[in-house]
Order: C-alpha cells, then sequence, then structure tokens
C-alpha cells in the first residue's frame, strides 16, 4: 500500500517534456456520420485547441502535432484547400485563448509551399504568440522527415564546404538541423492505424508509443489524460538499466 502510494507519487511528476501526435481519422470520423470529409477535419482542429490546453496544463514543454504532410498534397484539390483554409479558421477562434494560456506557436516545415494568405496567418500567430512563456504548440505543416534530414544535411554540406566547419557532425548537432531538434518522448497516433508515416523519424529513436484507436476528432481531454497516465508507468531504459528502487 505505502509503495503504491510512493510510486503514485513518482508516476505524477513523470510528465513527457515532448510529445508528437498523428492527428489520424478525421476522415472515417466523418463519414461514419454521413458528412463530408471537411467537416472530420473542422472537428479535428477544436480538438487542437482542447489537447493544447489540456497539454499546457498538465506540464507538457512542447506539443507538436502532424496537421499536413508532403504526401497530403496528393489529396483532392477540395480536400487540399480546405486543409489550408484551416489554420486561418483556428487561429482566428483561438489566438485569444491560446495567449490567455502564455502557449507560444511555432511550426515546422516547408511553409514556403503554401498559399501567401495560409503563411501569413500562421506567422502571424507565430509573432503574436513569440513572447509567451508556456509550451511550445508546433504545428508541423507540409512536413516530412525524409526531407527534413535531406534538407539539413543539405544545409551541412553546404557549410562543410564552404569551410564554416569541419566535418565532424555529432548526433547533437544532427538534430540541430532539424526543423524539430528535441527528442520526442512521447508519441501518439490516434484512430488505430499503427504506422509513423514520415513523423520525426529521428527524434522518436526513444519515444514510447501509444497507439489508440480513438478517432482524431473523438480524442479528448480525458483521451490525452490516459496516455499520460500510460506513459508515467511505462520503464524507460534508453537501452540501459533502470534502479528498480
Ligand atoms: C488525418 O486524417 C488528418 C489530416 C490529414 C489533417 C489533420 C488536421 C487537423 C486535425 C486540423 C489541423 C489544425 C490546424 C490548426 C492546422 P485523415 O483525413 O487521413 O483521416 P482518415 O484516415 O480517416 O481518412
Amino acid at each position: 500500500m505505502f509503495f503504491d502510494y510512493v510510486k503514485e507519487e513518482r508516476t505524477m511528476e513523470n510528465i513527457p517534456k515532448t510529445v508528437a501526435i498523428i492527428m489520424d481519422g478525421n476522415g472515417r470520423w466523418a463519414k461514419s456520420r454521413g458528412l463530408p470529409r471537411t467537416a472530420g477535419h473542422k472537428k479535428g482542429a477544436d480538438r487542437v485547441r482542447d489537447i493544447a490546453l489540456e497539454a499546457q496544463r498538465r506540464g507538457v514543454e512542447k506539443l507538436i502535432l502532424y496537421a499536413f504532410s508532403t504526401e497530403n498534397w496528393k489529396r483532392p484539390e477540395d480536400e487540399v484547400s480546405y486543409l489550408c483554409k484551416l489554420p486561418g479558421m483556428f487561429f482566428s477562434r483561438f489566438i485569444q485563448e491560446l495567449m490567455d494560456n502564455d502557449i507560444r506557436v511555432t511550426f515546422a516545415g516547408e511553409i514556403e509551399r503554401f498559399p501567401q494568405n495560409t503563411r501569413d496567418v500562421i506567422e502571424k500567430a507565430v509573432r503574436q504568440t513569440s513572447h509567451n512563456k508556456g509550451m511550445e504548440l508546433c504545428l508541423a505543416i507540409d512536413y516530412g522527415s525524409r526531407r527534413e534530414m535531406l534538407l539539413g544535411m543539405q544545409k551541412y554540406a553546404d557549410e562543410v564546404a564552404e569551410g564554416e566547419r569541419k566535418n565532424d557532425l555529432s548526433e547533437e548537432e544532427f538534430s540541430s538541423y532539424l526543423f524539430v531538434p528535441e527528442d520526442i518522448d512521447l508519441l501518439i497516433r490516434t484512430s488505430g492505424e499503427v504506422r509513423i508515416s514520415n513523423f520525426l523519424l529521428w527524434q522518436i529513436a526513444y519515444a514510447e508509443m501509444i497507439f489508440t484507436p480513438i478517432a482524431w476528432p473523438d480524442f479528448d481531454e480525458a483521451a490525452l489524460d490516459e496516455c499520460l497516465k500510460e506513459f508515467a508507468h511505462r520503464s524507460r531504459r534508453f537501452g540501459g538499466l533502470v534502479d528498480e528502487n
């Protein structure tokens, strides 16, 4: 009993610093309700607000959400066009709440490939929240992990060729060439699919992973709390041994 108490005390503090989420299942959620796929994305954007606020409340330092992959450009034009409008719709509704909660917005990916108005709203949200000191909410948009690594290594190769640095890259320095330099503590994918889909391949080397059947539009605060609870009970050894005392 006493030991259970001690364990609970310890695990309550064991909050992942960096959480990444593959927000999957918007389309299926909508289809199962006889709605257009875009209705799933709209509800999904509302969930971004709920989950960001809950993650901030729980003490997560950085939340990275996979909002648009490099492969998503292959979707039908009307869906791509809707996805490009989502950041604008999202920030016009929720920017004040993000400010009130001291949340800092950033993005990871090749934002320059988006239409000008999409870029404008994202860059405005980044500027507006840049002095906030709470959680970082990072939207991965036009993001692909392989491309992220290629772009980083092209930059590195240029620096070496120009004599700006030696060819002596460490793992830490490799990370610094990426859009997301941090290691991920917890990766969650919603909607039952069990794959990584080119998301943060380098950064998840030692991440704990949770694949939940819940579709993203239904993934609420309680669902996130369940994942945090599960994380707290995992024993992370990073390839070594753990002290069981
Ligand atoms: C995957 O579900 C989801 C996406 C491709 C889009 C995710 C975007 C959001 C949740 C909103 C983003 C919000 C902001 C603020 C930018 P899917 O369409 O592949 O679902 P399916 O597998 O059921 O078809």
